[in-house]
């Protein structure tokens, strides 16, 4: 059951729920309530004393709770704190409210004063930070036990299209997150375009899909050759929304790689434990396609995801060998567990042909961006200022943490074949660099482009902030946040 997020124009001190949740920051050193004077002095000023005696600091996320034993409607309340007051904005929120939601999973009714006064901005992150921290995912859990949590109250003047919006990008994000932690049996490159075909009338969006027939007649040699080890034929799916008098037109390309074992430069076995997420790109992409007619987007978009199995066998494509892209330049595969560039490529190459206003791909694509960047971080590379520029901010709005990476072009000479037009790995200092420049070589007549590597944040570890441990659905809100920014 989803959980309901509803406005509420009632005094903090007048509703009755299960917990009512109020936000501190830290001023001066000491934590300070917000907005929670009414109600410290309906506990005799107790609830003040208490924060006092519990040593509570205001840090993002921290939470202390007490009863109010009759004295208010509301059975407890719950402070919850928001770092220092000068940096209190809507990713703090977000994240406070991931935390709070998660926490109180066992409660049914919650209400929170951290959405007066924050603008719809701030009521939007709150609400999108209850709903994804009380996410779980027990598909495949015999005893789910799910979030028993069903309402959510935001006080203070909150729209209905703010929650309605907040929504759509907190869904279009639990869906990537479903789908990333599905495992490889059940998501497969043909159970994959099946998942964008079943989504396409709800959401609004056209679903085409390429198979293996199509994709030798178009030459599409990059996906065919990392296809050719596993038993399950390969996908291209393209899913286009058109808005009416779309005001623009880019391209969304997702990495969709449904497991990867690297092939026959295989993984060694604890590099490819969680190798069924190695789609979270995809993932973002069809999460960001499934709200785009929810959130009205004023630009065409087509999202394109070239999905595959990387798998080692007597047909597997082998070191040395040698394919042919789509729109003809070749590779040498000297690694064949740098797929990611080899079904990307192909992905690019087309997508050019349709001379979009710009092209961003998503890509779990190195493990040398987590050197670089750490687990928590989207490292991203762009050809162009402005583009770079719009991501940041978009990041930036959905709350994740993105950081451009250079692309050093006298490192592409690393990248020389002997036999082909390029070769698919280079030295590993530097692997994330080397990655975009194999890509770059596929971005054609200067079309603004960016490559997002998701390889360290499409997974967490554990539970912090809005992210749920498992698939964390990266990447999906900063992709809607671009869309949306754009013909405005
Ligand atoms: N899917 C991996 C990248 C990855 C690593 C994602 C760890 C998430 C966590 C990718 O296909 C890969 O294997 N990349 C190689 C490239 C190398 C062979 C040039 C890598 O990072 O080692
Ligand atoms: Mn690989
Ligand atoms: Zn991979």
């Amino acid at each position: 059951m989803p959980i309901q997020i509803v406005p509420s124009g009632e005094e903090p001190t007048g509703i009755s729920c299960d917990a009512l949740v109020i936000g501190a920051v830290k001023s001066d050193g000491s934590p300070r309530l917000v907005d929670g004077d009414a109600l410290d002095q309906a506990l005799d000023g107790q609830l003040s004393e208490y924060l006092n005696a519990t040593n509570f600091k205001a840090n993002v996320g921290e939470m202390v709770e007490v009863p109010t034993l009759g004295r208010l409607p509301a059975s407890s309340l719950v402070v919850v704190g928001l770092g220092a007051a000068s940096e209190v904005d809507p990713s703090v929120l977000r994240r406070a409210s991931g935390t709070v939601g998660r926490r109180l999973a066992e409660r049914k009714t919650i209400a929170t004063t951290l959405s007066r006064g924050a603008g719809a901005d701030g009521a939007s992150a709150a609400a999108e930070g209850f709903i994804l921290g009380s996410y779980r995912f027990t598909v495949h859990k015999s005893d789910p036990k799910p979030s028993s949590l069903e309402r959510v109250s935001l006080l203070g003047d909150v729209s209905e299209q703010t929650i309605e919006h907040a929504r759509a990008r907190a869904e279009a994000t639990i869906l990537a997150r479903d789908l990333t932690n599905e495992p490889a049996s059940s998501i497969y490159p043909q159970s994959l375009a099946q998942r964008a075909k079943d989504l396409a009338d709800v959401a609004g969006f056209e679903c085409t899909i390429f198979g293996e027939k199509e994709l030798a007649e178009k030459g599409f040699g990059g996906i065919l050759g990392v296809a050719q080890g596993s038993e399950k034929p390969p996908r291209f799916i393209q899913m286009r929304y058109r808005p009416s008098d779309p005001q623009g037109f880019v391209i969304l390309v997702g990495k969709g790689i449904t497991f990867d074992s690297g092939g026959l430069s295989l993984k060694d076995a604890k590099s490819m434990e969680q190798m069924k997420t190695d789609m979270a790109g995809a993932a973002a992409v069809i999460g960001a396609m499934s709200a785009m007619k929810k959130l009205n987007v004023k630009v065409e978009v087509l999202g394109l995801v070239s999905s595959s199995e990387n798998l080692p066998s007597g047909t597997a494509i082998k070191p040395g060998d040698v394919l042919v892209h789509y729109g003809g330049q070749t590779a040498e595969v000297n690694n064949t567990d740098a797929e990611g560039r080899l079904v990307l490529a192909d992905a690019i190459a087309f997508a050019c042909e349709q001379q979009p206003d710009a092209i961003l791909d998503i890509a779990t694509l190195t493990g040398a961006i987590m050197v670089a960047l750490g687990a928590k971080a989207t490292g991203f590379f762009s050809n162009n200022d402005d583009l770079a520029r719009e991501i940041d901010a978009a990041a930036q709005t959905a709350g994740e943490r993105f950081w451009r990476m250079p692309i050093y072009d006298d490192y592409r000479k690393d990248l020389d074949s002997e036999v082909a037009d390029i070769k698919n790995s280079g030295p590993r200092y530097g692997g994330a660099i080397m990655g975009a420049l194999y890509l770059k070589d596929f971005v054609k007549n200067d079309v603004p482009w960016a490559h997002l590597d998701i390889a360290g944040p499409s997974r967490a570890e554990s539970d912090y902030d809005e992210v749920s441990r498992g698939g964390t659905g990266v990447a999906t809100r900063t992709l809607l946040a671009w869309v949306e920014g754009r013909g405005r």
